[in-house]
């Protein structure tokens, strides 16, 4: 396999939030594709981090009576503790606070405004304190901004405009670039209205809490111009031209529908400005709703990441996320759904399936795996179903359907369970004990390549089934599992979640 390059970011996330399933569920999906390619071989840089500028940040700290960088301080570790607790195996964490960052952005804002395409206006519009921007009378009328106000000031803008034929085209030649493709169509309507230029700046006398422009004293950057840049901060623009161009244009960057038009618009006609190529993937996920309503800290319905690892564990968390979530759809979180799919998939077909070959090569083997001598039809088909399924999973994973990836390993582990049904090696144990070592080695091998594939999703326990089996290290080829190896005990990996009959 050929080492290839793979960049992937998540969105910045509001320091001042408290970390939910939303922010998790971003975060894992980046782990889950990092993990892969870095088992692919290739080359990997995952970045994730906290946007701690802007308004409400400022707001948040003056409440606690705190500097904002003391409480933005404060409160990182929030996300970065569970991004351990989740096992994110990120390579970079920024924080747009940081002096790498803040002097990155100072630079291009200089050079863009050299270049001629920031300039300053006195501009009278409809401001969203809410969502810290100026909006437009539509997006007033549409009743989804809070906190709307008139505001008169004199402000720099970026041109943004200037680049809207050239992103239009620029799109519709890459249909890659904005994934799943109907948000690829959303994009492309909203870029059939005139596009305005873009106001990024932000008058001291109003926020003082941001960047400073380095040409205007007077004014601190816009949040979302300051936050976008991190994508190219951490591999190094500006400071370290090598790295710089070794891990730019980042292979995806995963963010939710809610943050769309910022990336695919704004970010990408910065990129233009700055003569840097374009991402190869922005991908927007849906949201995971309680009800019919998006999980916020706004409307108080969220979940945490921590109550459920509590309960069941971090892989089963992450399991879960990753399998019931349709990449691009949105997806409703119920504790119900949670615990079906945990005991149909984790307990009664994984867990089970481990149980089952491990307690009967206990049972007749003494725990040392059988060889598999003259296999028939039956076996062979096992063998080439384990064989396909790492090309299979590949292939969905590249293009990100990785609720479909883990369906895959899932349907291999059924169709094991049925053999073993079918094969019966606890009968044949008692009349033919070699037809039954081969059973029992087909069925666990076919265990350890699921666990091999399943290790980005449950890196804890797919690690562990490996290491009960002997094989921690080993690959996708058929075969890994060596006959004469002793197997460990170990009690239930997935034990069933009992729920009380109300
Ligand atoms: N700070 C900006 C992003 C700047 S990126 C340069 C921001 N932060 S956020 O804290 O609000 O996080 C937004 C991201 O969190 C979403 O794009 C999405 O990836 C994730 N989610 C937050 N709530 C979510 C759901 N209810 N469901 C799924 N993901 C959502 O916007």
């Amino acid at each position: 396999m050929s080492k290839n390059k793979f960049y992937v970011t998540t969105p910045i996330y509001y320091v001042n939030d408290a970390p939910h399933i939303g922010h998790a569920y971003t975060t894992i999906l980046a782990d889950v594709l990092a993990r892969f390619h870095r088992e692919l071989g290739d080359d990997v840089f995952f970045l994730t981090g906290l946007d701690e500028h802007g308004q409400k940040v400022e707001q948040a700290a003056q409440k606690r009576g705190m500097a904002p960088q003391a409480h933005c301080d404060d409160l990182a570790p929030r996300f970065r503790d569970l991004w351990t607790r989740l096992e994110i195996s990120h390579d970079d964490f920024i924080r747009t606070t940081e002096s790498r960052h803040v002097k990155v952005v100072q630079a291009i804002l200089q050079s863009v405004y050299d270049k001629g395409d920031i300039y300053q206006k006195e501009y009278e519009g409809l401001y969203s304190v809410a969502e810290e921007r100026f909006i437009t009378e539509k997006e007033a009328e549409s009743g989804q901004f809070r906190e709307v106000k008139t505001i008169k000031e004199k402000n720099y803008f970026f041109k943004m405009s200037k680049y809207q034929e050239r992103l239009i085209k620029y799109i519709e030649d890459h249909p890659q670039l904005i994934r799943p493709e109907h948000r690829k169509n959303e994009m492309l309507g909203f870029l059939r209205q005139p596009l305005g230029d873009l106001c990024i700046s932000r008058p001291k006398s109003r926020l003082s809490w941001g960047i400073e422009i380095p040409f205007d004293r007077d004014y601190v950057t816009y949040v979302w111009f300051d936050a976008l840049i991190n994508y190219i901060t951490a591999p190094g623009y500006g400071t370290d031209e090598q790295k710089f161009k070794h891990w730019w244009p980042a292979s995806v960057q995963l963010i939710g529908k809610d943050i769309l038009t910022t990336h695919c618009i704004y970010w990408t006609t910065m990129l233009f400005a700055l003569d840097l190529p374009l991402p190869e993937t922005i991908f927007a996920h849906g949201w995971w709703l309680i009800g019919d309503s998006k999980m916020s800290k706004s409307l108080g319905n969220v979940i945490k990441p921590l109550d459920l690892i509590e309960q069941h564990g971090v892989d089963a968390v992450r399991y879960y996320l990753m399998a019931e979530m349709v990449l691009g759809a949105d997806c409703n979180f119920t504790p119900e759904n949670f615990i079906k799919r945990y005991n149909s998939d984790l307990a009664n077909d994984f867990g089970n399936l481990l149980n089952r070959v491990s307690g009967l090569i206990g049972k007749y083997f003494e725990s040392v795996v059988p060889p598999c001598v003259e296999p028939t039809p039956a076996d062979l088909e096992i063998v080439r179903q384990g064989e396909a399924l790492g090309v299979k999973v590949q292939a969905l994973l590249q293009e990100y359907k990785v609720d479909a990836a883990i369906n895959e390993i899932m349907n291999l582990i059924r169709a094991v369970n049925k053999y073993m049904e079918v094969q019966a090696p606890w009968k044949l144990a008692k009349t033919d004990l070699p037809s039954a070592g081969r059973v029992l080695y087909v069925a666990t091998e076919a265990l350890r390549l699921s666990a091999v594939l399943l290790r980005a999703v449950m890196p804890q326990k797919a690690e562990r089934v490996l290491e009960i089996l002997g094989a921690q290290g080993t690959g996708l080829a058929w075969g890994g599992l060596k006959a004469g190896t002793k197997l460990e005990t170990h009690p239930p990996l997935f034990p069933r979640i009992e729920v009380e009959k109300q």
